[in-house]
């Protein structure tokens, strides 16, 4: 029976993974390195609660509730020890992550499962560091967590049957759709997605068409909530540039090169919402798109 969640990271996918579980009853332990960014992490799991009380999703009193099932620490050892799960959803780093998968290990009590929210890590790999393959699985949230209903379930080579049931489950009690997929590079979101926005980035680098043009062709043509190129800031182009990476390493195969542009841009210090400008600039509190001044 899964009770105590640990969530290792705080950044966006963190504490969105945090926010949901805690929304759905579970009592989470928020772990990272400083109490600056658990502290900033709190405070946006609030302001996310705040326009799901606005939008009738949850009431008021809710908000409270959830944010009190809520505890952080700074230190993976200290913050594990309860777990009945834990997710790691640290920077997607594989040094980074196999490092906290032998800590969590060490630390987690026996039959603790361990998943990670990696977007193309293998997770093959990530069990291979720990004592416990058979309970490592990948469970990989979309963002924005509180609103997207996929959660990518990934098998990896030895992860058991039960371990897998038990994260359908569980899935399913935070209202998602689970799709259980296996560990080959990219897995499936990610697999068909960056070659879709890497092929939108040549279309650009090759004059097909503007920025403009075809995020709507895909927004109005394909009824995509957002363009590709929309999709690769909101994303992070780094994030982007990253996967296709692991595409083309794992497979061999030239078709994931991933685009110049991106690369450029990517080296330009130009890597979407977070720093302010890819294909579009960003400006706090707007909502407006305007394309960047490259691409005009
Ligand atoms: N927490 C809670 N609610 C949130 C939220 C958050 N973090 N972000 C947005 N919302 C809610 C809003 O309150 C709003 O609710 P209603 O629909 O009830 O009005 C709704 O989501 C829409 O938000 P906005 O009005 O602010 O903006 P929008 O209509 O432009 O929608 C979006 C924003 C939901 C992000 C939408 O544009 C969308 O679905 N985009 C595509 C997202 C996507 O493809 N995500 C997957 C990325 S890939 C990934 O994550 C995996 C990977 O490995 C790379």
């Amino acid at each position: 029976m899964i009770k105590n969640i640990t969530v290792i990271g705080a950044g966006t996918m963190g504490n969105g993974i945090a926010h949901v579980f805690a929304q759905f009853g579970f009592s989470v332990t928020l772990v990272d390195i400083a109490k600056e960014p658990l502290e900033k992490a709190l405070a946006t799991i609030a302001k996310n609660i705040d326009r799901q009380v606005a939008k009738g999703i949850v009431s008021a009193d809710d908000k409270q509730q959830t944010l009190d099932r809520i505890t952080t620490n700074t230190s993976i050892e200290e913050g594990v020890k309860k777990a009945d799960l834990v997710v790691e959803a640290a920077t997607e780093n594989t040094e980074l992550k196999l490092k906290i998968f032998k800590q969590a290990d060490a630390a987690a009590p026996a039959g603790c499962l361990l998943a990670t929210n990696t977007s193309s890590i293998s997770v093959t790999r990530i069990a291979a560091v720990t004592k416990r393959p058979e309970l490592v699985i990948g469970m990989h949230f979309m963002n924005p967590v509180p609103v997207m209903k996929l959660v990518e379930i990934i098998n990896g080579y030895s992860t058991s049957e039960e371990t897998t049931q038990t994260i359908i489950s569980l899935s399913k009690q935070l209202d998602k759709i689970p799709c259980v997929v296996n560990d080959y590079p990219g897995f499936t979101a990610n697999r068909i997605l960056m070659p879709m926005i890497n092929e939108a980035i040549y279309s650009l680098y090759e004059g097909v068409a503007g920025v403009a043009e075809i995020d709507t062709v895909m927004k109005l043509g394909m009824a995509h909530p957002m363009g590709p190129l929309q999709l690769a800031d909101f994303i992070g182009l780094d994030v982007c540039l990253n996967i296709l990476r692991v595409l083309q390493e794992g497979f061999g195969n030239p078709k994931y090169a991933p685009c110049p542009l991106l690369v450029n841009m990517v080296t330009a210090g130009k890597r979407g919402v977070k720093s302010g400008e890819g294909f579009y600039t960003y400006t706090a509190g707007s909502k407006e798109l305007v394309v960047s001044s490259q691409f005009l």
